[in-house]
């Protein structure tokens, strides 16, 4: 375990902000959470990839190491990997793939570490952490124990899971994922329909394509990726925003209700490309915030606080941030 005092997040938030943490403690799979330091506040950091910092913080971040431990166990016509909570998503994408274990290949680049993809329940292109989590492995900082959760256990759901409700409370050790030996592509995603005959490798390769044609590059530009969840709304507020607005894209609808497109209310009203001071708008992509020149953490609030009046204002739908703000 490596303990620094008084140190700049700047290189573990994904905006690239500059706050500081009072201490950071780093756990690596070996060692015992027992012994991290008991007094509160604690804050969880997995790979910063969603969080905004508008203070410094005066706690203790805990996170977890970022080296690979993986292993991987036969059952049945299905595989059970399981990862260390530290390690890099994509990379756990890339070695399940090498090992010719399906299911993960959808959530080709999302930025981030596995026990944060748990977390948030990451999704993208018709998949989500849900559908491919078995369990999970958590640290329990509050009472001081460890404890194996279910895929139920973790109350997933759109972007949320029973985890966001605690903040700093549970530290995610390691993530077991149900997996396929035979690949069958999901394709779910409009943008994929045309890739009926491709290999696991190739829709890796598009979906990355896809991602990057709209998310800013992480080395060129800090964001936290989509800036807002989008917006779940009830039938009547849906029908009656299609026929204000025909052009509209169609809901994605679930058992939560109308799940709107947050990019298109923004870039409609009108905000694609604006910069407020040194944050901006991703001139490709509205939903994503980001860090046009060594922005802070209030820039960025007071950009997403006046979009989100602006879309109140003009579609009467209410943004709520994905990104979590400290
Ligand atoms: N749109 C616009 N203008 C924009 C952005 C989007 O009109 O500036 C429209 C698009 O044309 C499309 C619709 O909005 O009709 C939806 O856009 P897209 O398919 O790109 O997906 P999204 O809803 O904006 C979600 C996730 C992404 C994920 C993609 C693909 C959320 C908050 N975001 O974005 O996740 O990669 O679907 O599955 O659910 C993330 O969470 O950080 C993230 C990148």
């Amino acid at each position: 375990m490596k303990t620094y005092e008084h140190i700049s997040l700047k290189a573990y938030n994904t905006f690239g902000i500059d706050a500081s943490a009072r201490r950071m403690v780093v756990l690596e799979p070996g060692d015992e959470p027992a012994s991290l330091p008991r007094e509160a506040p604690w804050l969880v950091l997995g790979g910063g990839s969603n969080m905004v910092f508008t203070r410094d913080y005066d706690g203790t971040v805990v996170r977890l190491d970022t080296v690979r431990e993986v292993s991987v166990r036969a059952d049945g016509a299905e595989v059970l990997v399981t990862a260390w909570g530290g390690m890099v998503m994509d990379e756990l994408v890339e070695w399940t793939l090498e090992q010719g274990c399906y299911g993960l290949e959808n959530l080709t680049a999302i930025p981030g570490t596995v026990g944060a993809s748990v977390v948030q329940n990451v999704g993208a292109y018709g998949v989500e952490a849900k559908d491919v989590v078995e369990g999970v492995e958590v640290y329990d900082l509050q009472e001081g124990r460890r404890c194996l959760f279910s895929n139920a256990d973790c109350r997933f759901a759109y972007r949320d899971s029973m985890f966001k409700h605690h903040p700093g409370r549970f530290l995610v050790l390691r993530v077991c994922y149900r997996l396929r030996r035979e690949f069958v592509a999901n394709l779910s995603y409009k943008a994929l329909e045309g890739l009926p005959h491709a290999t696991a490798a190739e829709l890796r390769q598009a979906i990355a394509d896809l991602r990057w044609g709209k998310l800013p590059r992480p080395e060129e530009h800090g964001s936290a990726g989509s800036f807002f969840k989008n917006p779940v709304v009830e039938e009547p507020v849906y029908q009656h925003l299609r026929t204000m607005h025909p052009d509209m894209p169609e809901a994605h609808r679930s058992e939560e209700g109308y799940k709107l497109s947050a990019g298109w209310l923004i870039d409609r009203a009108g905000w694609k490309g604006r910069t407020m001071g040194a944050a901006g708008v991703w001139p490709r992509n509205a939903l994503v915030l980001y860090n046009a020149s060594a922005c802070t953490g209030s820039e960025v609030l007071a950009l997403a606080r006046a979009i989100q009046q602006d879309v109140d204002d003009k579609f009467n739908v209410r943004l709520e941030p994905e990104a979590i703000i400290i």
